[in-house]
Parts: structure tokens; sequence; C-alpha cells
């Protein structure tokens, strides 16, 4: 595996230290590899009110986001445990939304030491959905109105 790939596993690995997990106990970091060459880290952020709880790989998503990167190439993703987690499908849509040819890294605890399985986003979520605007009737012809 290329060495700037090992490198995101493990700065996955470290970003999984400051996971906010208390309900769990179960860390996940992601590291987010940008066209840019920056790395965008993110961790699951747990809360009292369990369903508002996030994922480490939204939370690196929309970090990105926000530092106005939208084109990526790799993501890893290193969580508690020695088998490699794969990412949920919640956070598979999310990460589609910008192209279905990033390559998924997943590893786990031991970083680049231990297992690390390679996927394409593509891969792990086929047939996504991707837009509804084909299928609604166009209201410019007066289509679906009615008389
Ligand atoms: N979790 C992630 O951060 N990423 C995944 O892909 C799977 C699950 C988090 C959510 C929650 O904080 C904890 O792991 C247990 O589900």
């Amino acid at each position: 595996m290329k060495d700037e790939f090992l490198k995101l596993v493990d700065a996955a690995c470290e970003t999984r230290l400051r996971s906010y997990s208390p309900y769990s106990n179960f860390r996940v970091g992601a590291a987010l590899l940008g066209k840019s060459g920056a790395v965008h880290h993110g961790t699951n952020v747990e809360n009292a009110s369990f369903g508002l709880s996030i994922c480490a790989e939204r939370s690196a998503i929309f970090r990105a986001v926000a530092e106005g990167e939208t084109d990526f190439t790799a993501i890893a993703i290193c969580a508690d445990g020695t088998a490699p987690t794969l990412p949920c499908g919640a956070c598979r849509q999310v990460l589609v939304e910008f192209g279905p040819d990033l390559t998924v890294l997943v590893a786990g605890d031991k970083g680049s030491g231990g297992e690390i399985l390679q996927f394409s986003l593509g891969e792990l979520l086929p047939h996504a959905f991707e837009t509804f605007v084909d299928n609604i009737a166009p209201e410019a012809d007066g289509q679906g109105e009615s008389s």
C-alpha cells in the first residue's frame, strides 16, 4: 500500500484518541485526504440524547467542506478493536455526495501495523441515491396540475 495511505491510516488512529464517546466507549477517527493535499480530521461525537451523535466520517467531511474542500482522494477510518470497522450506511451516503471514486481505507487500532482493508466507495455503496430531479414532473408546462 502507498506510503501516503499508510500515513492517512495512522492519522485516523491518532484522531481517534480525541473521540468524544462516553456512552459507547467506542472511539473512531477519520482522516480525509483532500485533492489539495490537506488532511481533514474527524471523530465521533456522542450526545446524552443518543440519536444526536455523529460518526467520525461525517465529522471529517463536514469539517472539510467548511474549510473549503469538496474534492477528495481517500478516507481512512480507524476504530477501537483489532478488526477494521466499516463505515455505516449514513456515512457512505454522505460521502458518495462527493463522488464514488473515493478510496476507503479501514483499519483497527494497530493502524498501519495491523490489517487494512481497501475499497472504493462505489463498491461499498452500489446503486447510491444521487438525485431526485429527473424524477419529478416539470411544473413549467403545467403537467401534474388539475384543470
Ligand atoms: N461510529 C462511527 O463513528 N463511524 C462508523 O462508521 C460506525 C459507528 C460511531 C458512532 C458511535 O459514536 C459509536 O461509533 C458506536 O456506534
